[in-house]
């Protein structure tokens, strides 16, 4: 069984999404063993909580520099014996030192069609802004390799999601989630954890 934390800022329905997956047996492989928040009062540790997830709360202001943040980062999924750690609404930018380390290992979902509205500032309703701004009738959702360029590592999953004429950035967020982010991101969780259990067995 691989071990898996998720890192989250926010709302949390993509570890929701994980969480039903589990529950509904779509992650035989996986074990949702950890999730480590960058906000106190994010409402995803209400939802780990609530699925008897362990949950540490690590805050950015409360370190020296991104650096010393990714060492205390480091400390907790090594304890955890993370195998795969997805990102999901994780909003701190992790340094290099830290994406080489767990490289193959780490994966995000981005709420666009990469390489489309995405890297720096790209985050949150700027993403289903700036689809809008542009004209775009398709948008939708990527899971993706972590890597040290924002959004630029290779793309493992995508699902494309219709904008509407009467689309709001709120309403298509809300689309791209419901018909991308939650069914993508389980899915790419499950194909890892096979990948790895197949190919090379159990994790250090
Ligand atoms: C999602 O749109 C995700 O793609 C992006 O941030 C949002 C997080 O939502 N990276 P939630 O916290 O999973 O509800």
């Amino acid at each position: 069984m691989l071990n898996i934390a998720v890192l989250v800022s926010g709302g949390g329905s993509n570890l929701q999404a994980l969480i039903d997956a589990k529950t509904r047996g779509e992650l035989p492989r996986g074990r949702l063993a950890l999730v480590v928040s960058s906000k106190a009062r994010a409402y995803a540790l209400k939802r780990a909580e609530a699925a008897g997830i362990q949950t540490a709360v690590l805050r950015p202001a409360d370190y020296p520099s991104s650096e010393h943040y990714a060492e205390a980062l480091t400390a907790l999924l090594t304890e955890a014996k993370t195998d795969l750690i997805v990102l999901a609404g994780f909003l701190v930018v992790l340094p290099k030192s830290f994406t080489q380390r767990f490289a193959g290992r780490i994966i995000n979902v981005h709420p666009s069609l990469i390489p489309s509205f995405c890297g720096p500032g790209y985050y949150g309703l700027r993403v289903h802004q700036a689809a809008l701004d542009y004209g775009v009738k398709l948008t939708g959702a990527t899971v993706h390799y972590v890597t040290e360029v924002v959004d630029g590592g290779r793309i493992i999953l995508q699902k494309g999601v219709e904008v509407h004429p009467d689309d709001t950035p709120e309403t298509l967020q809300r689309r791209v989630m419901e018909e991308a982010e939650w069914v993508i991101l389980p899915k790419a969780v499950a194909l890892l954890c096979d990948k790895f259990t197949n190919t090379e067995g159990e994790l250090p």
